[in-house]
């Protein structure tokens, strides 16, 4: 081999295995350590495109990188960039009049944002206890996810009608209306939430069963919002489902 080419690979070789020391020195940093960083950046990964299936609670070790995650800059710019396709995906369609245009929001962790009641649990490392967890939704003080509030605003712009369409039991209506209201969303469509007769479905079921009934109602749903698979997975679909992070908890 040419000897000057055999130098170039090899200078090559040590450059670029320094830089990614380097970067893995900055990337973690608020004391998440290295391999724990790298770990946990692949299991984050593995949980959003659902390649990890159920799981109830995070692991260990990945605590102080979600913690990072969801204080740091990364969830809101995820979120942002997830708002932005949704909006451009929105802005190229061709439209009906007469109200039928429907998208579909979830609201925890899509709407509004529990962080505040995960910061004292463990960002999810914890079992989840729904006691203590409706006792912070009867607070009604989540706030709004930034890039969510954005959207819900640009698309009833383009004349879209909104529904929400959460686990939340009915029992939890008022509270929830309360707390959309103090985030800052204003004239939904529809907000359904969990009759008796949807206690014990699974999201999947409950979701796929409320989108059928808006289809047979006229609703033509372009556009369907949620940070859980199973708020998107099931028939019918939306024509495009947007996935927002969630890297704290799974719902079946
Ligand atoms: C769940 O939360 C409730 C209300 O805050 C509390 O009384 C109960 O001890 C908790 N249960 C567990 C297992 O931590
Ligand atoms: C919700 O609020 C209405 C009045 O705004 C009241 O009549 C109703 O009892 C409340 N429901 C619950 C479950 O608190």
């Amino acid at each position: 081999m040419d000897h000057y080419l055999l130098l170039f690979l090899l200078l090559a070789a040590a450059l670029s295995s320094a830089s990614s020391r380097i970067i893995l020195r900055i990337l973690p940093g608020a004391g998440v350590p290295s391999e724990d960083y790298l770990y946990c950046d692949s299991w984050r990964l593995s949980v959003e495109t659902n390649n990890a299936g159920f799981w109830d609670t995070i692991p260990a070790r990945c605590v102080g990188f979600v913690d990072l995650y969801m204080n740091g800059d990364r969830y809101d710019s995820d979120s942002q960039v997830v708002a932005a396709d949704a909006i451009s995906f929105a802005r190229s369609l061709r439209l009906a009049g007469g109200g039928v245009n429907a998208w579909i929001f979830d609201v925890d962790e899509t709407l509004l944002s529990n962080l505040p009641y995960y910061k004292g649990v463990g960002f999810g490392s914890e079992i989840f206890n729904e006691t203590a967890f409706d006792e912070w939704v009867d607070l009604a003080q989540a706030p709004a996810l930034p890039a969510s509030l954005k959207l819900y605003k640009d698309l009833q712009q383009l004349g879209f009608s909104l529904i929400l369409l959460t686990g939340r039991s009915e029992a939890q209506r008022n509270s929830t209306e309360k707390n959309l209201l103090f985030a800052g969303y204003r004239n939904w469509e529809r907000l359904i939430l969990r009759e008796a007769s949807d206690i014990g479905k699974s999201a999947v079921i409950y979701k796929s069963e409320k989108r059928a009934q808006f289809e047979a109602q006229g609703f033509r749903i372009y556009g369907n919002s949620g940070d859980q698979w199973s708020d998107l997975l099931g028939a019918p679909v939306a024509k495009r489902s947007f996935k927002l992070p969630n890297p704290m908890y799974y719902i079946l």
